[in-house]
């Protein structure tokens, strides 16, 4: 079935992937779970074992501009590969003084600020990344962020986002949990 952008995280006692930690990084906890489980599409009813179920929509872009995403677009990778074991999901809030400002002037700390897509390409291909919007389907969190890779660059996954944390963007996020997986569906 064509999930039509639409994708379904449910943490709790079943899922290919397992948790390794839940770090609450930043606002109120969400409960420490064993399991997550990804689902593409639609879903009638909550999934067995489910504890928490957090939606998001891979939607169109807002702030790259033609020249970043070729860029990107010539050296990122799918998620779904083979040896990228490793991953993480970090869902995110930001407060209502992002959400007041204008398109422009959100871009301007985005990028040209924060280099948050500078930074992140430095990090291109061992990580793939799929971003899902949740916002304005009346969920807690606004982005429900995704990203897999190799155990051989958790490492440099971790400095990902410490440099990314430090940045005058990250200062308008007021929820961030940190959710790292290892898949074992062997
Ligand atoms: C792997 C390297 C990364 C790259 C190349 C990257 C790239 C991007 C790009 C291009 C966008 C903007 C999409 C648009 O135009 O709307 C974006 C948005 C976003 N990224 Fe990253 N990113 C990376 C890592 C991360 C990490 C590690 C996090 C979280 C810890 C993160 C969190 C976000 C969030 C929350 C947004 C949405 C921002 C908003 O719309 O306000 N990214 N990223």
């Amino acid at each position: 079935m064509h999930s039509n952008g639409l994708f379904h995280f449910s943490g709790g006692s079943h899922g290919k992937w397992k948790v390794l930690r839940m770090q609450t990084v930043t606002g109120a906890s969400l409960e420490m779970v064993e399991r997550l489980d990804v689902i593409a599409g639609p879903l009638e009813g909550s999934p067995p074992g489910s504890r928490w179920l957090l939606r998001g929509i891979v939607s169109n872009e807002r702030y790259i501009t033609r020249v970043e995403r070729a860029k990107l677009e010539a050296i990122q990778q799918c998620v779904g590969r083979p040896e990228a074991t490793c991953a993480a999901l970090i869902p995110i809030r930001k407060n209502s003084t992002w959400w007041s400002l204008a398109q422009d002037e959100r871009r301007t700390i985005f990028e040209e600020r924060s280099h948050h897509i500078e930074i992140g390409s430095k990090y291109l291909p061992p990580v793939a990344r799929r971003l899902h919007h949740s916002r304005d389907l009346g969920e807690p969190f606004d982005f429900l962020t995704w990203f897999e890779y190799a155990p051989t660059c958790s490492q440099k996954f971790e400095e990902l986002v410490s440099e990314l944390r430090k940045t005058e963007e990250w200062k308008f996020i007021d929820r961030e949990i940190d959710i790292r997986l290892i898949r074992d569906d062997a």
